[in-house]
């Protein structure tokens, strides 16, 4: 007679699961899911963010070590003002209103992105937040926002270029560790995984160095709708996944 738990079947579910070490999202589909029900697009925003909330304690729950969530990006900027000024305000409350749950929670906050031209007040939020979490052992939250890949590669390239030209730094020393270590996501570990949202299949400027050996997985489903049944799917297709490297053979990552 087959009497297996819920949480039977939830743990033989995990055990098959590989877990990526650091998870990237493109949270994408807010707007789209707000005017599928007659509501305006930042209605999708807000429900973007619980969202948002689900995703950590889903990482924490599997054990994922890093994720990192794609919220604003440097070409967002060519939106309605009263929409990108919702968003940046969105950016506030979060971590207004969830910072201490992140904190009980152990998690590490990080935000990456050009902070160049913010808000001073949200420059100040962001320092905080950061110094205040530097300290969790448990799950890496990395806020992408303000963020562009191709802007954090010209924007390393300017460092490096400074360095070289102060004579700290030979151009022939110059190698892949040196650019990863100029970039905003020194330190961190590249990406494994890296899903989309909201069935778009492209990366649309979101961790373009880290990301060149990500498995990509695009999910149907807009951001406001993500849930433990989507994020196992995707778990599972990771699972699936054969990881080459430029190898031949399976490799284990
Ligand atoms: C993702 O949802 C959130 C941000 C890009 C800030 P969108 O706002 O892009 O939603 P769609 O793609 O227009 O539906
Ligand atoms: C990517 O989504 C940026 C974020 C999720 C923050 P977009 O909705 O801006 O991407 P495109 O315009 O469809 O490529
Ligand atoms: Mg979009």
């Amino acid at each position: 007679m087959s009497t297996t738990t819920a949480i039977e079947r939830d743990a033989a579910t995990r055990v098959r699961l590989r877990i990526p070490n650091h998870l990237g999202v493109i949270m994408d589909g807010n707007g789209r899911w707000a005017l599928s029900r007659g509501r305006p697009r930042t209605d999708g925003h807000l429900a973007g963010v619980r969202a948002v909330r689900q995703l950590v304690r889903l990482a924490i729950d599997y054990g994922i070590p890093y994720v990192t969530v794609f919220g604003f990006s440097s070409e967002n900027w060519r939106r309605p003002p009263d929409e990108v000024n919702f968003i940046f305000g969105l950016l506030r409350r979060f971590v207004a209103s969830d910072l201490e749950t992140l904190i009980r929670n152990n998690v590490q906050v990080r935000i990456i992105g050009s902070r160049e031209g913010l808000d001073p007040s949200l420059l100040r939020l962001i320092e905080d937040t950061e110094r205040k979490t530097a300290a969790n052992p448990g799950l890496v939250l990395v806020i992408a926002f303000n963020y562009g890949g191709k802007a954090e590669i010209a924007n390393a390239v300017r460092r490096i270029a400074g360095a070289v030209a102060r004579g700290e730094i030979a151009p022939e020393a110059i190698n892949e560790e040196t650019v990863a270590a100029a970039l905003y996501t020194a330190g961190l570990p590249d990406p494994d995984l890296i899903i989309r949202t909201s069935g778009e299949q492209r990366i649309s400027n979101f961790l373009l160095w880290q990301g060149a050996y990500a498995e990509l997985v695009f999910i149907r489903d807009n951001w406001p709708d993500f849930d433990e049944r989507t994020f196992v799917a995707a778990l599972e297709e990771f699972t699936a996944r054969d990881r080459r490297f430029g190898a031949v053979e399976a490799q284990v990552s």
